[in-house]
């Protein structure tokens, strides 16, 4: 078998402690006969040296622009601005397929260098689902924040900076000592409940205790009478999973929640989907995504209303940075293991025609944006 060589780049996203291949992950392919090249990263969830322990070749932080230009370059995030031209092939979520700020910019620089993009967001398997996301993390560490916030509002505080967590045990462990060692008696609704982050968040909310039947558990076949919900102001945290793809009524509004006054239960919104600027919002009480260092926003209701508080973090996963790691890196395995088939593998076919559509929509505007 011919060796398959890849290299994994440090990541230059401030705050971002997660890695697209991880030492198990590394391990792996190095037993399918794979070169792996790893670059120090101090920022990474993982030591360097966990990654030395399993076989890669250690590399100084930030040094693939000199990697022989065949290595794959594997990433998570989108490389740091730049006009340099890129000649390798990139591997990495790069967030310019939909025309977000500056994507032709992004794309015109694989084309002055000649390389390739295969975005993360975009492989997919033969029924054209994501072979791997982390939405499963985000749900558990959204509920966890929701938990938080519901525990210093309780407490008449606001919550206050998130940090990632070493692990899942020490985030559930935070939450259940804050709500004073276990979370039983309050009451979530999750929507979007069959979902990824769903999962996560219903698996959250058992770990720190909440009974069974106080997570209720919606996806399409609940929402389907239309909203807005009364059941969502009769729980403590709301927490919505949904995938939006098009128009639907609002699960909350503003007059809803006003009209319910003192009798309303719910006390945290987490909108984990965080379709914040999207018009089709199902959650128009607020605007603004809400970050680490200020995880929520109240709700404008007017005078004698009790607290409302909305996160809306677009980047969760980052809170729980080895286990959501560990879970995107294992679901993308079976694709890296097909890199040396990559010109004839559907998951690399697929993804290298959608980048030269994405190229020629570019070429087109004339890199316009
Ligand atoms: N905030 C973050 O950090 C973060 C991280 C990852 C994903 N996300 C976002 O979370 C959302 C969900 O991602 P996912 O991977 O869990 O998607 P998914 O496709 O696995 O699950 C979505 C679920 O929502 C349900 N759903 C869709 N419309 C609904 C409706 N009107 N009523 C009730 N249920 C409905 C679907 O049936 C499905 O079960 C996406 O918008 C994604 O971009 C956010």
């Amino acid at each position: 078998m011919i060796t398959q060589s890849l290299w994994l780049r440090c990541e230059k996203k401030e705050f971002e402690r997660r890695s697209a291949l991880t030492p198990t992950t590394a391990k792996k392919l190095i037993d399918a006969d794979f070169d792996i090249t790893v670059e120090r990263d101090e920022q990474r969830i993982f030591a360097d040296s966990e990654f030395e322990a399993v076989g890669c070749k250690m590399v100084e932080n930030n040094s693939w622009p000199s990697a022989p230009t065949d290595i794959p370059i594997l990433g998570l995030k989108e490389l740091p601005v730049s006009k340099d031209p890129l000649s390798h092939t990139h591997i990495q979520f790069a967030h310019c397929y939909k025309r977000q700020a500056g994507w032709s910019a992004v794309l015109s620089r694989f084309l002055r260098g000649g390389g390739t993009l295969y975005d993360l967001e975009f492989l997919t398997d033969d029924s054209g689902r994501r072979v791997a996301a982390f939405g499963f993390h985000a749900g558990f560490a959204g509920a966890a924040a929701g938990a938080l916030a519901l525990a210093a509002q309780r407490r008449g505080e606001k919550l206050g900076r998130l940090e990632p967590y070493e692990n899942e045990q020490a985030m559930v462990t935070a939450v259940k000592e804050t709500l004073g060692g276990s979370g039983k008696g309050v009451k979530a609704l999750v929507i979007g409940a069959l979902g990824r982050c769903g999962r996560g968040a219903i698996d959250l909310f058992k770990k720190v205790g909440l009974e069974d039947e106080d997570i209720i558990k919606w996806d399409m076949a609940e929402t389907a009478k239309g909203g807005p919900f009364q059941e969502i102001l009769d729980v403590d945290i709301f927490v919505n999973c949904i995938y939006l793809s098009s128009s639907i009524p609002p699960f909350l509004t503003h007059e809803q929640i006003i009209a319910g006054g003192k009798n309303r239960k719910l006390s945290v919104v987490v909108d984990v989907s965080c379709d914040t600027t999207n018009p089709f919002n199902p959650i128009p009480i607020y605007n603004v995504n809400t970050t680490f260092s200020d995880p929520t926003v109240p709700v404008e209701l007017g005078p004698d209303q009790p607290l409302l508080s909305v996160i809306s973090i677009d980047h969760l996963p980052t809170l729980l940075p080895r286990e959501a790691s560990e879970q995107f890196s294992s679901d993308l395995l079976p694709s890296l293991l097909a890199l040396r088939q990559r010109k004839t593998a559907r998951v690399w076919t697929e993804a290298e025609k959608l980048y030269k559509e994405k190229l020629a929509e570019a070429i087109k505007e004339g890199f316009s944006s």
